[in-house]
């Protein structure tokens, strides 16, 4: 047993919910947050200021090795993901890191540094991580893994209304259009891809409300506890 507790790893495509439910999750078992796709969405912001080459990976692993990583406690149960001091949030949210962090978490070296520092993030347990390779790769000991996975409709449905009701412009088809590339790029890539490990339950959210699946996760977790 670790000395904070369970590790939970949450993988699935993008778009599914997995920030939402995941910081349900962990508010409900006083568990900490940490969402990996903002560290590689950090450092592909990073590399697009300072306008360096995104597919060279010994280029990009150099820069992550010189830059101060903090994961300082937020506002809820979620970690902050900081650079040099800085805590990044709306800078890092919109397509254009989207698609650069994709195409950076391609490359072996960065996909490595950002394993060790995942590692080292959540060892302790007492953490809810979510990612692509979380229960396949950076925590294969997690001792509960969930797959979230949902239609890319409807994934695409949710995501414009959230657009919607920030007062945004959602185009249903370019969202599709996007999720379904990006699905294509995670899933396609040779090092670590999107993929459901085999001891990890797979939920598919496609037509059931958030609330329920925190429910379904928070019985698992329940369960795993007892177990360790
Ligand atoms: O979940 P997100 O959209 O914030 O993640 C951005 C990109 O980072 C995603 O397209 C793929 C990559 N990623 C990854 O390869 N492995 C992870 N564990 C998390 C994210």
């Amino acid at each position: 047993m670790r000395p904070k507790g369970l590790v939970i790893a949450i993988d699935g495509p993008a778009g599914v919910g997995k920030s939402t439910v995941g910081k349900m999750v962990a508010a409900r078992v006083g568990y900490s947050f940490v969402s990996t796709g903002k560290m590689y969405r950090a450092l592909a912001w990073k590399a697009l200021e300072l306008g360096l080459d995104l597919g060279d990976d010994a280029g990009l692993v150099a820069l992550a090795g010189r830059l101060k990583w903090e994961f300082p406690k937020g506002a809820g149960p979620e970690a902050d993901v900081a650079i040099d001091g800085r805590t990044l949030d709306r800078e890092i949210t919109d397509e254009r890191v989207g698609k650069a962090s994709s195409g950076i978490a391609k490359l072996a070296g960065v996909r490595l540094f950002m394993k060790d520092m995942q590692r080292l993030a959540g060892i302790d347990g007492g953490v809810v991580m979510e990612g692509r390779d979380i229960g396949s790769n950076v925590f294969p000991d997690a001792e509960l893994k969930v797959y979230l996975d949902a239609s890319p409709q409807a994934r695409a449905e949710r995501r414009a209304q959230q657009l919607r009701a920030q007062g945004l412009e959602a185009d249903l088809e370019q969202i599709l259009d996007f999720i379904v590339k990006r699905d294509a790029q995670d899933s396609g890539r040779k090092n670590n891809p999107l993929v459901k490990a085999p001891d990890a339950h797979y939920l598919d959210s496609t037509s059931v409300p958030r609330e329920k699946v925190v429910d379904a996760i928070v019985e698992l977790f329940e369960r795993a506890r007892k177990a360790f």
